[in-house]
C-alpha cells in the first residue's frame, strides 16, 4: 500500500509547528459562537493536531468534548497536554475516513477545520463524509472548511504544469490535487517531483454540491470576516440532513 505522505508530513516535518499552535483565528471564533450555543453538547474535533481548537472550546466553558487526529504523536501530545491542563477532552487516535471509534448518532457539533478533508483523496470524501454525517444526531452542526481552489490566481497554472508531468508519467491523480509549494515556511522546491504530498483544492460550488450530496444542508458559507483576512480557505455551517 502507498504510504500516506500527508500522514508523514504531519508526524515529522509539520508535528512541531502545528502542535504549538494556540488561540482561535477570528473566523473560527465567529463559527463557534454563532452555532455553538449549548456548552453541555458532545462535541468532536477531527484532525485535532495539537488540540490548539478543541482546547480553546473547553477554555469557551464546554464539558464534552472529544477530539481524534491519525497522527499519533499529535495525540500523545494532546494528552500530555491534557495532563498539564486539567482538561476533560477525550483523544483518540483514529482515521476521518473509518470512525469505527465513535458511536452512530453520538455529536450534537462537529468541527472539521484547517484542511482535514484537503487531505483525502477525492475518490475517498464520501467515505470521511458518511462517517461525519453517520456520528452526528439527527439536525446536528457541523463546521467545515476547505482549501479555495479560486485563492490562489497561480492554481490554473500549476495545475496544467502538474497535470501534464502527471500524464507523463502515468499518474491517476485529481487535477484539483495539488503538491505543497510551501513546507514550514520554506519553498517546496521538489514540489514538481513524483511523490510529493498533496492537497486537494476546491471551488465553491463543487464542495457545496459534494456536502449536499453527502446528506448537509447548507447554513452559511464564509471565506473571511475582516477585509484583511486572507481568504484561502471557504467555511461552511451545515447541518445534517437526512
Ligand atoms: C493543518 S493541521 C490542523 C490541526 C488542527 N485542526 C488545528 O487547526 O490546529 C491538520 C491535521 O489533520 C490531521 N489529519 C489529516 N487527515 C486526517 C485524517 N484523514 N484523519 C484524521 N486526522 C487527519 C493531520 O494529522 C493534522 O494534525
Amino acid at each position: 500500500m502507498q504510504k500516506n505522505l500527508n500522514k508523514t508530513l504531519y508526524s515529522e516535518q509539520l508535528f512541531k509547528v502545528w502542535s504549538e499552535k494556540k488561540e482561535l483565528l477570528p473566523i473560527e471564533d465567529y463559527f463557534i459562537k454563532k452555532y455553538f450555543s449549548n456548552k453541555k453538547a458532545k462535541t468532536l474535533e477531527a484532525g485535532t493536531g495539537g488540540g490548539r481548537i478543541i482546547f480553546e472550546i473547553e477554555k469557551l466553558g464546554f464539558i464534552n468534548l472529544e477530539a481524534f487526529d491519525y497522527v499519533e504523536k499529535m495525540i500523545s501530545f494532546c494528552n500530555n497536554k491534557k495532563q498539564h491542563l486539567k482538561s476533560s477532552i477525550k483523544f483518540k487516535t483514529a482515521d476521518a475516513t473509518y470512525l469505527n471509534e465513535y458511536q452512530t448518532e453520538e455529536f450534537e457539533y462537529l468541527i472539521y477545520l484547517q484542511q482535514v478533508l484537503c487531505f483525502i483523496d477525492k475518490e475517498k470524501l464520501p467515505e470521511a463524509l458518511k462517517e461525519a454525517h453517520r456520528i452526528g444526531k439527527e439536525e446536528s452542526l457541523y463546521i467545515f472548511s476547505f482549501l479555495n481552489w479560486d485563492s490562489k490566481i497561480y492554481n490554473p497554472i500549476l495545475s496544467v504544469l502538474v497535470n501534464f508531468l502527471r500524464i507523463l508519467r502515468i499518474e491517476k491523480i485529481n487535477k484539483y490535487k495539488l503538491p505543497w509549494l510551501n513546507i514550514n515556511e520554506k519553498f517546496n522546491w521538489r514540489f514538481l517531483n513524483k511523490n510529493q504530498p498533496n492537497n486537494l483544492w476546491f471551488k465553491e460550488k463543487h464542495i457545496l454540491e459534494i456536502l449536499k450530496n453527502n446528506g448537509f444542508s447548507i447554513i452559511e458559507i464564509k471565506s473571511k470576516i475582516n477585509s484583511s483576512d486572507k481568504i484561502g480557505h471557504i467555511h461552511i455551517a451545515c447541518k445534517k440532513a437526512n
